[in-house]
């Protein structure tokens, strides 16, 4: 059958959706790019926020005209919103034929073949561990690729739906994780992305307290992916604050490959607000850490999200998410509007703070990145970065993009042996408020 697999939310879902298109095509399906051409259309859905599950439901919904058009065509949800409404989204949508939960997603060929064959409409929302192993497949092949070294979440901040929808966390072991890299890196793949909701808390077997000192099963891993022959560059996203510990420090400050960026969540600058969103660190542990991360590696870039507007916050409370974030000086940060999710603790509270003020708060907090971006951008001018070369540049096909370790993109004017997917050196000639302009220079 040819499959069209549609894909909201975060890197983990691209994952998946590029591991589920891959077993599809393993099993004699084709991946198909229009919905028009499509006999099964899949949506692996988000719930992190009410507009993600919106926006999904209302594309689902509008797909309701191309099945009365095409009454043999198939339609599945899949994903977190799957998991979390179920039997609800079968009963809300008369259209939908099936949905794929969480741990269900590696059973989607056979599922396939059963609901091609009988037509019968279902929800399968158990969880499942075989998800973990049954989703190592990789249907793009690029210089860059993902790998999913944990599921799931055992954290409960309080205003999250992670846990609820996609079960307690389990890891992969080091070899099988070490196994699909090597594979990848034969393919031709030069850059992994670790994906995990907490990375860091790799091989803990769940236990949410931050790993001892001088114990670190994730820097174990990155030890492990470092010694592989060809690989250039390792990033992973995201960990959780307080598991860096001095072993896994001296791995990051030592390892060759391990690119010198970490996205570290704040969420909140606010002691007051962080205990009420059950984050497990104050705002001075979290910049002694980083602190100590910087003094470790000094040319380190961070990045991070934040949530405005959780219920009950204060002026005073943004204030103080504003000041770290300056303080910080993140090189990115992505800032939310908090979104009451049912199920999640915080929801239980009054959602109190107006959509105009999160508004105002966002503005701030994005004007705020933008003036840190231009000063860090200015501050490169004539300086020589590495960067790993990554294609023609999206704006202008006559140049070329490429990124530093620290996640900074640069654009230049290629040469004759440019490649994507090789480590260059570039001189940067120009700078301007948001982005850098080089010159090869090796
Ligand atoms: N409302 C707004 N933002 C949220 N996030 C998670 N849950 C919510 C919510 N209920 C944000 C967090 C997280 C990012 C992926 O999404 O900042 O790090
Ligand atoms: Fe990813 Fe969380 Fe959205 Fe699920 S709910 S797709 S884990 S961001």
């Amino acid at each position: 059958m040819k499959v069209y697999i549609k894909t909201y939310g975060c890197q983990m879902n691209e994952r998946d959706s590029d591991a589920m298109a891959s077993q599809l095509e393993a099993c004699g399906h084709t991946i198909v790019f229009t919905e028009e051409e499509a006999d099964v259309l899949l949506f692996n859905t988000c719930s992190v926020r009410d507009a993600a599950e919106r926006k999904a439901k209302g594309k689902i919904g509008y797909m309701k005209k191309l099945k009365a058009q095409k009454p043999g065509l198939i339609i599945g949800v899949a994903g977190c919103m799957a998991q979390r409404l179920g039997d609800q989204l079968l009963a809300e949508l008369p259209h939908l034929d099936f949905v794929l939960g969480t741990g269900q997603l590696h059973t989607l060929p056979e599922k396939l073949a059963e609901i091609a064959a009988t037509r019968a409409r279902f929800s399968a929302t158990e969880p499942s561990f075989d998800v973990l192993t049954g989703m190592g497949g990789h249907f793009s092949h690029t210089w860059h690729a993902e790998i999913a070294i944990t599921r799931g979440c055992n954290r409960f901040c309080s205003y999250c739906i992670v846990p609820y929808v996609r079960g307690r966390e389990i890891s992969r072991s080091i070899s099988d994780v070490v196994e699909e890299a090597r594979e990848l890196v034969a393919n031709g793949v030069k850059e992994i992305l670790l994906l995990g909701q907490n990375v860091a808390a790799f091989g803990l077997n769940g236990d949410t307290r931050p790993p001892a000192p001088g114990y670190s099963p994730f820097a174990d891993l990155l030890d492990e992916l470092d010694k592989i022959d060809g690989l250039l560059r390792i990033r992973y996203t995201s960990p959780y604050v307080s598991y860096f510990n001095d072993r896994l420090i001296e791995t990051l400050a030592r390892a060759k490959k391990v690119c010198h960026n970490i996205h570290l969540p704040l969420q909140s600058g606010s002691d007051r607000i962080l205990k009420e969103m059950n984050r497990q660190y104050t705002r001075d542990s979290y910049l002694a850490k980083v602190a100590e991360l910087r003094s470790a590696i000094p040319d380190i870039t961070f990045s991070t999200d934040v949530i405005v507007g959780f219920p009950g916050e204060t002026d005073a409370d943004f204030a103080l998410t504003r000041e770290v974030m300056n303080q910080v000086d993140y090189a990115q940060s992505f800032v939310f509007k908090y979104s009451p999710r049912p199920g999640a603790k915080s929801a239980e509270r009054q959602d109190s703070v107006p959509e105009e003020v999160k508004e105002e708060r966002n503005q701030i907090l994005l004007a705020d990145l933008a003036a840190r971006v231009e000063k860090r951008l200015a501050g490169m001018y004539q300086k020589t970065v590495e960067v790993l070369v990554e294609g023609v540049s999206p704006r202008n096909p006559e140049r070329w993009s490429g990124r530093t370790g620290t996640n900074i993109m640069v654009h230049f004017e290629p040469d004759d042996k440019i490649q994507a997917g090789t480590l260059r050196q570039v001189k940067i000639i120009q700078t301007n408020p948001v982005s850098l302009f080089g010159k090869l220079a090796d």
